[in-house]
């Protein structure tokens, strides 16, 4: 503020102090050079942005190019202003103000007025009211958004002279400019001391700037625009411009060719939905990352209906640069010995989403399509909604029971690119019998078409098209439910697709889908956060006639977290397969599917051990239904068992002769129980578990003319353990202690297991009762139960009075009648026990 008159001095925004060598500079240089570099920039830009040609223009020592307005641009109306400080670290210190070229230049281009306290004031006032620069200017208002896209490239190994070389530096800086379609309006540039360039450019479209290491050879450079428009695309221009390399001194002598880094962040605020669709994923985890090694845009590619962008990359946490180039080579490294374990990682965005990776695409694709084609007894035709990379394709063609399977994806430009840029994913030229391309296998029927129309148009109920087969397994790898956008009501929230999708499939059909992320702990009710479709979806299959659902998830899809699945089974009883044991689906896997052309198994990371670990769901997914449905059987409970409860021991308990006139042998308390204790309940949940294939064959067993002698093992686990229905068929749960002694109480006399107001005499056998204990057995998903099955089993094993010593402990088995078959045989077994007309079968 010294010596200034407050009322006399301008805005201080149209101040400028300009250093006389500026001037010089300035005025002297750009009469001389601005028609040389204007033809030289022209030449750039005519040739279109696609091949980008560069021109080297010849360094002209000392005298820095002048920023010229190009083809048929216009300077704006423009203030300039700047300031230098005089610091002694900087040798020079330039300032360059945009131009129009002389051709067209009807008036001075600048003019500079001398301004109170020594600075300058230059204003343009080329174009005063130039209506197309107006225009232009409220067509970007209508896409306006206070946003822009910010570049951020590293590079090292440059040339010395380059990186302390003002004038090469900023002819860069502008040809970068010029060749990206952006408008210089002025730059300013020092020289440092000892070396080092420090440049910063005020663009139309806000800033370029980069600083310089020349000892070092590094360079960082920041480029921002307050446009739209990605910058992704004049990476590779950034790159030419400013990768010149080093020069060896003496022959031979090894130079580190440049080494580029690059990040990409989008700034501001946008508008949300747009933000939302994309989800911020590529931004985020790709473009944003500098860390990655060789990261390059291998297509990007607008299709009818998405935007298509392909990435390759080397994370250098997993593997080197350095291990890629041996990889390559033949130096019999182990690198090069095992080549498919160096490749840059590929990656696919649809919309800017994460579809799928190299690392990772193969246990992704295995485990949406394995499960379901093994839980079906003889899959033979199947259906992938969506899968345009040709993968989810690629794993049903390795089933030699495969007779038809019809792919509907609507974009067939994605499909085009998956061919062209993604040929491992639909590779199926090592699957015996098939095709180079999974898409010439003849077994595959592609329709470019909207797969909800298309299952709506041929299998809705009751309107049939009959010309398509019904089907055994349905595969949908299409969006993931926490994207909302406007196609996720008609994909997840769509009764009539549902119900077509049920009536589409076989009786032992399945039906499996990607659910996207994995539920963490600490979500909430899916309703109330973005995978509120998820649940949504379940819900109208379910409606649709689904029976039974299972999620599961898998971690090594190479996605930034554990990403989650479903199946829909039409038949609960499908559910057995489900739940097979790894030895018999290995077993499976051998049989039902083609070998390589070497002879080996198709699958890389599915097999049996693999389905044990799909057949529980995640705690977090649990919690997560929970908080979604919270009176669902089981969300008010601690897993079935509560450990506050008094837990009556065994050696409290003692089996002698029943009270029970057609039984033998029951248990007695030998000390006064209390109402609401467990009974042994530590025994009880170390069960006999039989699954129901398993139960099937001992049954088989017994009933062969040389096993019969081994039927006591069948009674045994019919009279003293319990039917489950829960696995699909029956099998058999056994409490090998004391309690199996238990024998029933009649006429409503039992003191062990809840109260029900029917008993075996007052009951219909032929209607299950309105809420039997056991009717979790037919609940359609509940994690919950999956997770709690073992224990649910047993935890029925409470006194439901006060229980005094010396009496005897009677269970009401019409608890353990989960279906309306077992329900009917218990009851009138039951019956005729009570009436004495029968002895109890396990006391035989
Ligand atoms: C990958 O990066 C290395 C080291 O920066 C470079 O030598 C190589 O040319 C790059 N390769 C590709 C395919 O970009
Ligand atoms: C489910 O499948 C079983 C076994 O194949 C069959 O007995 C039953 O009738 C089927 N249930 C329905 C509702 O189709
Ligand atoms: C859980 O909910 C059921 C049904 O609403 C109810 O009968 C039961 O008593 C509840 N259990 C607990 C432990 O709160
Ligand atoms: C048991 O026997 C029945 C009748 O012979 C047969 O259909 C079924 O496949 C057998 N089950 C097993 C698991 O062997």
């Amino acid at each position: 503020m010294a010596g200034g008159s407050s009322q006399a001095a301008p805005s201080p925004a149209y101040i400028v102090y300009v250093p006389v060598r500026f001037l010089v500079v300035t005025l002297v240089g750009s009469v001389f050079l601005a028609f040389a570099v204007g033809q030289a920039a022209r030449l750039f830009v005519t040739g279109g942005y696609e091949q980008i040609p560069f021109v080297e223009v010849e360094e002209e020592k000392g005298i820095l190019p002048h920023p010229v307005m190009q083809n048929g641009k216009k300077v704006p109306r423009t203030v300039y202003t700047s300031k230098h400080y005089d610091t002694g670290k900087s040798v020079t210190s330039d300032s360059l103000l945009a131009r129009q070229e002389l051709q067209s230049a009807n008036k001075e281009w600048v003019e500079c007025i001398d301004s109170e306290g020594g600075g300058k004031i230059c204003h343009n006032e080329e174009h005063p009211s130039d209506p197309s620069i107006e225009q232009n200017e409220e067509e970007e208002e209508s896409e306006h958004e206070p946003a822009g896209q910010h570049l951020l490239v590293d590079i090292e190994n440059l040339e010395g002279a380059f990186l302390n070389s003002k004038e090469r530096l900023a002819r860069a800086m502008m040809d970068l400019v010029d060749l990206s379609g952006l408008t210089m309006l002025s730059y300013h540039c020092h020289e440092l001391e000892p070396a080092g360039v420090s440049c910063a450019g005020v663009l139309l479209e806000s800033h370029v700037s980069f600083h310089t290491w020349p000892a070092e050879g590094v360079i960082t450079l920041d480029l921002f625009t307050c446009g739209p428009a990605s910058l992704v695309p004049y990476i590779p221009v950034v790159q030419r411009l400013f990768s010149i390399g080093k020069s060896p001194t003496f022959e031979g002598e090894e130079v580190e060719p440049p080494h580029m880094l690059w990040s990409y962040k989008r700034r501001g605020f946008r508008n949300e939905e747009v933000y939302d669709a994309a989800g911020g994923d590529m931004y985020n985890y790709l473009l944003g990352v500098m860390e990655f090694e060789n990261k390059t845009q291998i297509a990007a590619v607008k299709t009818d209906f998405q935007d298509v962008e392909i990435f390759d990359l080397i994370h250098p946490r997993f593997r080197t640069v350095e291990q890629y180039q041996k990889s390559i080579s033949n130096d019999g490294s182990y690198e090069s010995k095992h080549p498919e374990l160096f490749l840059p990682d590929r990656i696919v965005y649809l919309d800017g989403v994460m579809q799928s990776r190299r690392y990772g695409e193969a246990a992704y694709h295995e485990s949406l399509v394995h499960p379901a084609m093994f839980a079906n007894p003889n899959p033979e035709y199947v259906a992938i909604i969506g899968g345009g990379e040709g993968a989810t394709l690629r794993e049903v063609l390795k089933h030699d029971t495969l007779k038809q399977v019809i792919m509907i994806e609507i974009d067939k430009g994605m499909v085009d690119m998956s061919k062209k840029y993604l040929p491992d994913w639909n590779y199926c030229g090592n699957i015996a019998g098939s095709t180079e391309s999974c898409f010439d296998d003849p077994r595959a029927t592609v329709y470019y078409q909207d797969a909800i129309q298309w299952f709506i148009d041929h299998y809705s109920p009751g309107k049939e098209s009959g010309k398509e087969p019904k089907l055994d397994v349905i595969i949908m790898d299409a969006l993931d439910p926490g994207n909302n956008v406007d196609f996720s009501d008609l994909l997840f929230d769509n009764e009539a697709f549902a119900k077509a999708l049920h009536n589409s499939l076989n009786d032992g059909g399945v039906f499996i889908a990607q659910t996207g992320e994995a539920a963490n702990l600490e979500d909430p009710s899916k309703m109330n956060s973005r995978e509120r479709y998820e649940f949504i979806f379940k819900t109208r299959l379910a409606e649709a006639g689904f029976q039974t659902m299972k999620e599961y998830e898998d971690a090594h899809g190479g996605f930034n977290g554990v990403w989650s699945f479903f199946a829909a089974f039409v038949n609960s009883s499908t559910k057995s397969r489900w739940h097979a044991n790894e030895a018999e689906i290995n077993l499976a896997i051998r049989k039902r599917m083609r070998s390589t052309t070497a002879g080996k198994s198709p699958l890389v990371y599915f097999d049996g051990a693999t389905m044990q670990s799909y057949q529980y769901p995640s705690k977090a997914a649990e919690v997560v239904f929970c908080r979604t449905v919270p009176d669902a059987f089981g969300c008010n409970r601690t897993h079935g068992i509560d450990p506050r409860i008094y837990d009556v021991p065994t050696s409290d308990l003692e089996v002698k002769a029943s009270l029970v006139d057609s039984a033998k042998h029951g248990v007695f308390a030998k000390v006064d129980i209390v109402e609401g204790s467990y009974l042994a309940i530590k025994e009880q949940t170390r069960d006999i578990f039989i699954p129901p294939s398993t139960y099937e064959l001992i049954y088989n067993f017994t009933q062969h003319p040389a096993g019969y002698q081994h039927s006591f093992f069948t009674s045994f686990l019919k009279g003293y353990g319990c039917g489950h229905h829960y696995f699909g068929g029956v099998g058999r749960s056994v409490d090998p202690g004391l309690l199996a002694f238990t024998n029933h109480g009649c006429n409503s006399n039992y003191n062990l297991g809840p109260m029900q107001d029917v008993n075996e005499m007052n009951a219909d056998e032929n209607s299950l009762p309105e809420r039997s204990p056991l009717d979790w057995e037919t609940a359609v998903n509940n994690p919950f139960i999956d997770r709690n099955v073992r224990v649910l089993m047993h935890s029925l094993g409470y006194a439901n009075r006060d229980i005094p010593a010396g009496t005897e402990i009677q269970d009401n088995l019409l608890n353990y009648a989960g279906t309306l078959e077992q329900w009917k045989n218990t009851v009138l077994d039951l019956r005729a026990q009570c009436s004495t007309e029968e002895e109890v079968v396990v006391s035989e």
